[in-house]
């Protein structure tokens, strides 16, 4: 590995703030909550979209907070550096390890397991080997970092080993940790080779969050049949030597920054961006839209053969109906991502062929990603949002599409599978294996009254706007809060927050 120095900030302070040099709140990921740009040859650093680093920030600004994680290039050792509210501590990973611990067993095995097995879960030892090894330098990273007494969140199926690591290194701090995905029943879990470790690795926090009442209930199964401990009330006692403690396991919804998306849908450059986004379209009467990292989750495949399917049987026609399918690049080198790519490019194309006129197109398929602002324009420009994810944690591009609908306006097509249909009730639930139940929903959400749309809608977005990705961080730490002061409660008075 080469050392490079950070590119554009001084080395890290000597000594940090807080206790004995450490930081009171510190968040474990994968990756870290900034990407480094290149403009003009000047390399920077800027803060990453998306709900959680959002949601965090006023909490690190508030609690002289670190952020230990990934910063995304692989044999490259950085410095831990300051960036706006975060103190950012860089873990590196080799190209090897990229390879074994990142594309290899978080994102072929744990991936595909906790979705359903949609693509067939690979196990290998030499994966399993490089993820402990890892996992093991998250956790000594953030022994660094915290100050005594501190509070951890872990985040993520990548870590899963990180929390009773840190407690073995670190007996002093509170851990929680937070599973973005969901957790597969026991009969499905109980696949992986590693099954007792990874649930001993989870079982060192102090609260596990999931998104679903049903993912928790998913993880105390396996605790209870895997490692014989049973759970009482969403509690279990666990025990290491003379180490004793309570596990707590309950769900918490994430959600996303519906104000932040209100007010940028609000804005008069971004609403003049979506007219201009439906005329260059072709100012079709009707626009279906779906946004989705390229991921054999999202049920992509199955909402183009349906569109596909309606233009064929005739219920859609091309130019006054028109499909936008934004696909985020993602995990390109994970062969099920490969295969995928190319069997959604075929069928887009093949689609694209039989029906496009030259003036109109029938899918415009689009494989980039594009800034947050453009993103919220498209939302506003879209009749019928289509989600039709085979296994979904959350989905956050359902709530997004909500907050951003202000008028009330607007039709949103939620898979079942996904925990944001235990919210948004009111949305078109579909089962996207039933691609004949999927072509009616669409046609459905197309011909759907206005007053109806409306009254949907406003339920939906009382939900979103009622609860966003601030109350889901608060609400977390307050019960990690809890759970502390309760096992150690001298202690736990300080770390109300
Ligand atoms: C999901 C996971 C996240 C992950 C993200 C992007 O939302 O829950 O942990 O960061 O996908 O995937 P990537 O592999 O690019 O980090």
């Amino acid at each position: 590995m080469t050392s490079a120095p950070h590119p554009d900030q001084s080395p890290a302070p000597a000594a940090a703030p807080g206790q004995e040099g450490g930081y009171d709140f510190v968040v474990v990921s994968n990756r870290l909550p900034v990407e480094r740009t290149v403009e003009a040859g000047e390399a920077s650093w800027r803060r990453s979209p998306g709900g959680l680093v959002a949601a965090l920030s006023p909490v690190m600004a508030r609690n002289a907070g670190a952020w230990v994680g990934w910063h995304g290039a692989p044999d490259e050792v950085l410095e831990r550096f300051d960036h706006d509210v975060f103190h950012l501590a860089p873990v590196p990973l080799s190209e090897q390890e990229v390879a074994d611990y990142y594309e290899g067993f978080s994102n072929a095995t744990l991936w595909p397991l906790y979705h359903d097995v949609i693509a067939p879960p690979e196990f290998h030892r030499t994966w399993w080997n490089s993820y402990r090894t890892v996992n093991r330098r998250f956790a000594e990273r953030t022994a660094e970092v915290a100050a005594q007494g501190a509070t951890v969140w872990v985040q993520d199926y990548q870590l899963q080993l990180v929390p009773r690591l840190l407690r073995e290194l670190r007996p002093d701090l509170t851990i929680g940790f937070f599973n973005h995905i969901p957790f597969p029943p026991l009969e499905i879990f109980g696949q992986l080779p590693w099954r007792r470790a990874v649930l001993e690795g989870l079982a060192g926090a102090d609260l596990i969050g999931f998104q679903r009442p049903g993912d928790a209930q998913n993880f105390q199964r396996c605790v209870r049949r895997f490692l014989d401990v049973p759970f009482k009330q969403g509690q279990a006692r666990f025990r290491d030597g003379a180490d004793e403690w309570t596990v707590h396991a309950r769900s918490y919804p994430i959600s996303i920054d519906s104000g932040a998306i209100e007010e940028l849908a609000s804005r008069p450059e971004v609403r003049r961006r979506a007219e201009e986004i439906r005329h260059e379209l072709g100012d079709p009467e009707t626009v279906f839209l779906g946004v989705d990292r390229l991921d054999y989750t999202k049920g992509i495949l199955h909402r183009i053969k349906a569109y596909g399917e309606l233009l064929e049987d005739g219920s859609l026609t091309v130019g006054p109906s028109v499909l936008v399918q934004v696909a985020n690049p993602s995990r390109e080198r994970v062969e099920s991502y490969v295969h995928l790519r190319e069997q959604v490019e075929g069928l887009v194309g093949h689609i694209n062929g039989q029906f496009d006129t030259i003036s109109h197109t029938a899918v415009r398929y689009l494989h980039h990603g594009y800034p947050f602002e453009e993103m919220v324009a498209l939302y506003l420009a879209t009749d019928v949002m289509l989600v039709t994810s085979l296994r979904d944690g959350m989905n956050l591009v359902a709530k997004e599409y909500v907050a951003a609908r202000a008028d009330g306006s607007g039709v949103l097509v939620l898979s079942e599978f996904t925990g944001a249909a235990e919210q948004l009730k009111q949305a078109l639930l579909v089962n996207p294996h039933d691609i004949d139940g999927l072509k009616a929903t669409m046609v459905r959400a197309k011909e759907m009254p206005p007053a109806e749309a409306k009254k949907r809608m406003r339920a939906m977005r009382r939900h979103v706007m009622g609860h966003d990705v601030t109350g889901w961080s608060e609400a977390f730490l307050r019960d990690l809060a809890r759970a502390r002061a309760e096992a150690r409660p001298a202690a736990g008075q300080e770390e109300e927050r």
